[in-house]
C-alpha cells in the first residue's frame, strides 16, 4: 500500500537542481532533471554525505564531499558499485511533489 507524502513544492526544486527534503523519518534527495522529479536515499553510500545538496548534470548527481556519481534515474553508480541507491517512486499533483515511502513488497 503506498504512503505519499508531500516534501516540496516543484517550484522549491527547480529544472537541474536537486534538494534535501523530509519524508517522514528519512532524509531525501529530491532531484528534477528537466521537469521529472526523481527521489533517493539521501545520504551517501561512501561516508555520508549529503546527496540533496550535491550537484545535478542531466541524470547525473554528483556527492558534494567526494564525488561519487550516480544515476538518479535508476540508483545506479557510475562506477563500479554493484549496489544500487535506494530510490523512492514520485508524484507530482498540481505544484506540489509527493513520495512513496512506504517499505518495497519483498
Ligand atoms: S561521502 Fe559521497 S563520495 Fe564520499
Amino acid at each position: 500500500m503506498p504512503q505519499w507524502v508531500r516534501v516540496a513544492a516543484t517550484s522549491d526544486c527547480p529544472p537541474g537542481q536537486c534538494c534535501e527534503v523530509v519524508a517522514g523519518d528519512r532524509i531525501i534527495a529530491l532531484c528534477n532533471v528537466e521537469g521529472t522529479f526523481y527521489a533517493l536515499e539521501g545520504f551517501c553510500p561512501h561516508a555520508g554525505g549529503s546527496l540533496g545538496k550535491g550537484s545535478l548534470q542531466g541524470c547525473v548527481l554528483t556527492c558534494p564531499r567526494h564525488g561519487l556519481q550516480l544515476d538518479v534515474r535508476t540508483g545506479g553508480y557510475e562506477i563500479s558499485r554493484p549496489e544500487i541507491h535506494p530510490t523512492f517512486p514520485v508524484k507530482v499533483e498540481g505544484d506540489e511533489v509527493y513520495l512513496d515511502v512506504a517499505p518495497a513488497a519483498e
